[in-house]
């Protein structure tokens, strides 16, 4: 494996699906969004009456999900599940709680290991999830791990809904946000912590452009 990956890791809401589009087009690489497997896997469950409780079935979802991306007119990525755009279902809070719920299934991460390391091909791969630098890409020549703080992530997410013209409150998204994180560091599988060799980057007090240019100067150094 020659080709060469940036993985993007940290808890939601942090900037890592901004800074991982922003790095994938500026190199020009590939771009895995591997929450979307997770999420579609929820939904996928949903669709086919399969309880996220019932492990085995949702493994098997999980090992023969029929998924696509492809990126429209617009140049956004659609995401694409037998035949179908899913990419609006599977945003929803209730699609967050779904892939947080299926991702802690041991078996359903194995079946979507395989399915994550072909999406490295040259020139090169940017990914993005919560063990792209721990388990997925362990050899990725660089790594990033985006965090911030709490109530930072739920504030954007709250004006990222609110100009959506959603209904939201405040308190309930912070509570979302404190659960999915415990949640997923605490799990036994692919805990969300950072790779020993990646780079921290806290992004609470500093723009996403800033986070790019120090992310950018990396890439150069590593040449
Ligand atoms: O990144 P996104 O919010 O789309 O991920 C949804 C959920 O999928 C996360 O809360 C996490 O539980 C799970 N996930 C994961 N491993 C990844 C990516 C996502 O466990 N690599």
């Amino acid at each position: 494996a020659d080709v060469p990956v940036i993985t993007v890791d940290g808890p939601s809401g942090a900037g890592k699906g901004t800074l991982s589009h922003l790095l994938a087009d500026t190199l020009h690489w590939h771009f895995l969004d591997s929450g979307a497997l997770y999420r579609v896997t929820g939904h996928a469950c949903l669709l086919e009456k399969v309880s996220w409780d019932d492990h085995a079935a949702v493994a098997e979802v999980a090992r023969h999900l029929q998924v696509d991306f492809r990126t429209d007119a617009a140049g956004e990525v659609r995401v694409i599940y037998k035949g179908v755009d899913v990419s609006r279902d599977i945003r929803t809070e209730e699609g967050g709680r779904g892939a947080s719920t299926v991702a802690a299934i041991p078996a359903v991460r194995d079946a979507l290991l395989q399915r994550q390391r072909e999406f490295r091909q040259a020139p090169g791969l940017v990914a993005d999830g919560r063990d792209m630098g721990t388990v997925v890409f362990p050899d990725a020549p660089l790594k990033i791990f985006l965090t911030a703080s709490a109530t930072e992530r739920a504030e954007r997410r709250y004006r990222q809904l609110l100009a959506k013209g959603e209904d939201v409150s405040l308190p309930r998204l912070l509570g979302d946000i404190e659960e999915r994180d415990a949640r997923d560091s605490s799990r036994s599988v692919a805990p969300l912590v950072p790779a020993e060799d990646a780079i921290v980057i806290d992004s609470s007090n500093l723009p996403i452009t800033a986070v790019f240019a120090e992310v950018m100067r990396a890439v150069r150094r590593k040449g």
